[in-house]
């Protein structure tokens, strides 16, 4: 299982590089990083996992699932969609009628964020997909859309790459230069009004920034 999911990963990677936006899962380690805050004593929560990819941080999520909680996975590929739910079947994590165990209720779903009909708001999200690799446009309607969907109080979390910008940023042609500074501009923005804190994970590659960010209003 582990094979295919690199490999599959691998080719999503190739043929679809931007949006993708990495040539490996991540590690353990960085889905650990990334749901922390679900792992804090809590009550039942609406959960978000924004860009599933093979499931890395799935896998990490659904552990720390308490009755009463929903988690809603977003993924726009169809095959990944597909490879997630078998492997999370076949990992005994998820049962045929899509809830882990007792009042614990998860959604595997098929679909493009920015066109994504929610019907209800969360207070985690889980986000990983690769922003710096859009346009500032596309940055600044998905993070508004996380932003509004995310209840006062509730949690975003997203990762960042360490060293990755900074090649492509320095190998890049003014244009890539130039995207790059308007879409740091964006999250600079959102990090100054929502910003808690930021762990680094060496145990990745490449080794990964992880910020959380709070909705204030709770
Ligand atoms: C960097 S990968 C992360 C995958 C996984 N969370 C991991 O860490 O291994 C980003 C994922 O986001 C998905 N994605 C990209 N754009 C998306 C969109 N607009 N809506 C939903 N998923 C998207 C990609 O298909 C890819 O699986």
């Amino acid at each position: 299982m582990t094979l295919r999911n690199q490999t599959l990963f691998f080719e999503q990677f190739r043929r679809n590089f931007t949006q993708m936006g990495a040539i490996l899962p991540s590690s353990p380690a960085l889905g650990q990083a990334a749901s922390a805050h679900l792992a804090q004593p809590r009550p039942p929560a609406r959960i978000l996992e924004a860009g599933a990819g093979t499931g890395s941080f799935t896998r990490e999520i659904i552990p720390l699932l308490i009755p009463g909680d929903r988690l809603d996975v977003v993924e726009i590929s169809s095959e990944l969609t597909g490879f997630l739910q078998q492997r999370l079947l076949d990992e005994g994590l998820l049962r045929r009628s899509g809830v882990a165990g007792a009042g614990r209720d998860i959604r595997l779903i098929n679909a493009d964020l920015l066109q994504f009909p929610f019907d209800t708001d969360y207070d985690f999200i889980i986000f990983s997909l690769p922003l710096t690799n859009f346009p500032p446009d596309m940055v600044a309607a998905l993070l508004a859309i996380m932003m509004q969907h995310l209840r006062p109080g509730g949690v975003f979390s997203y990762v960042k790459y360490i060293f990755i910008g900074q090649f492509k940023y320095y190998l890049g042609g003014a244009q890539t230069r130039a995207q790059m500074d308007a879409n740091q501009a964006i999250i600079q923005d959102y990090a100054r009004q929502y910003q808690f804190e930021r762990r680094v994970v060496l145990a990745n590659v490449p080794p990964t920034w992880v910020h959380y960010w709070r909705k204030p209003g709770e």
